[in-house]
């Protein structure tokens, strides 16, 4: 595809998908043509509305710089010593049981509970969350691949969550603590304070994008480098490779596969015309694998030099947890590379590889 048909439409999808690097990054970098308000006219009860990466510019400038400072690297790094306990203990907890699933033992609960302490959520609703945030990634691609009819259990789930934030907003307000919900109930866009159910948008949004996503990145990086044990080895002699390591992952099994954008006027994307109303779907992981971009795209080597990857995708809308991401994956590395001398995975039909078709990811990974 990359070669012969970089531009193709996809009936299932609606949309143009791209696989060019340069032409992934250009959507991206076009915000004004390639517009991310796809959640148009969803009814009330599904509604994104005020979740930034469904904005456009000016408004989503606005809410996104009232996150930004907690997600500075600066302000991630501040919280290393805390996320290195979880790690700790979660995965010596898993080290000392005898049928080892990584995704459920680590991969789940490590992301959850990070973001979850970031937003300053009581301790024993964070099993919740993980039910949430799977029924609003189900939510998110049911309406993403035009699957428009509304579950009543989904509706449900996604009231139950709202609601849930709502109050904890409230209470914040009257009662602020040194927490992200306390700081987003107080922050003003524009002169004006937040909503509650903007506020509470905002908490839902963090807590799903940085739980799947994360989860997959860090099932993804142990299955390849059981598939590596080579490079593993690698990283035992040199732990200074660590961060080329994560980035090598995330390039290699790049946990978001595509994202979708509106077009607003006439354009062309590698000869291929597009029209107002036309999606396109960019595809990150044929990006990251461009041979036009990375020399020896499918092979996958820790000493790579970091390269500009689009796994958090560009311009805009690039990653807000991308810092809290990359320290997550490589205080993960560190632990296991402390207390792991190898590891396995007994068959590769073990894997349970997910059922997504924009999430690159495992449900099982026994160890
Ligand atoms: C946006 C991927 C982790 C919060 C994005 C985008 C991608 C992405 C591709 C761009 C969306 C677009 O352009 O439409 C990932 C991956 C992650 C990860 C692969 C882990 C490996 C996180 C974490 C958080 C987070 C840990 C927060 C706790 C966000 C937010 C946006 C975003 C808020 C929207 C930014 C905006 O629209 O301005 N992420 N993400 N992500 N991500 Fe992540």
């Amino acid at each position: 595809m990359l070669k012969h048909s970089p531009v193709a439409y996809n009936e299932q999808y609606g949309a143009y998908m791209v696989f060019r690097y340069d032409d992934v990054r250009s959507v991206f970098q076009d915000y004004k043509t390639f517009s991310s308000a796809l959640y148009d006219g969803l009814s009330e009860e599904l509604t994104f509305d005020s979740q930034i990466q469904a904005l456009d510019h000016p408004r989503h400038t606005q809410l996104r710089a009232l996150a930004t400072h907690a997600f500075t690297p600066k302000a991630v790094a501040d919280l290393e010593p805390r996320i290195r306990t979880i790690a700790g203990s979660l995965i010596d907890a898993m080290l000392t049981g005898q049928d080892i699933d990584f995704v459920k033992q680590f991969a789940v609960p490590f992301p959850v509970t990070v973001i979850a302490e970031m937003l300053g959520v009581p301790e024993k609703d964070f099993e919740r969350f993980k039910h949430w945030s799977d029924i609003i990634v189900e939510i998110s691609e049911r309406l993403l691949t035009g699957q428009t009819e509304e579950l009543p259990e989904h509706i449900a789930a996604y009231r139950d969550l709202k609601q849930y934030f709502q109050s904890l907003i409230h209470q914040r307000r009257t009662e602020p603590q040194n927490d992200l919900i306390s700081r987003l109930a107080a922050a003003e866009a524009d002169g004006e304070k937040l909503t509650d159910l903007e506020a509470s948008n905002f908490c839902s949004l963090l807590l799903v994008t940085g739980n799947e996503t994360t989860t997959n990145l860090l099932a993804n990086l142990i299955r390849t480098f059981a598939e590596h044990p080579e490079q593993w080895k690698l990283l035992q002699r040199n732990r200074d490779l660590i961060p080329q390591a994560v980035e090598e992952v995330l390039r290699f099994r790049t946990p978001v596969q595509l994202m979708f954008r509106l077009v607003t006027k006439e354009t062309e994307i590698s000869g291929t015309k597009l029209s107002p109303g036309d999606r396109v779907a960019v595809f990150l992981g044929a990006a990251n694998r461009d041979p036009a971009k990375f020399e020896r795209p499918d092979v996958f080597d820790i000493t790579r030099p970091s390269g500009p990857h689009l796994t958090f995708g560009h311009g805009i809308h690039f990653c807000l947890g991308a810092p809290l991401a990359r320290l997550e994956t490589s205080i993960a590395l560190q632990v296991l590379l402390d207390r792991i001398e190898a590891f396995e995975i007994p068959a590769a039909e073990a894997l349970e590889p997910l059922t997504s078709f924009n999430l690159l990811g495992l449900r099982k990974l026994p160890l």
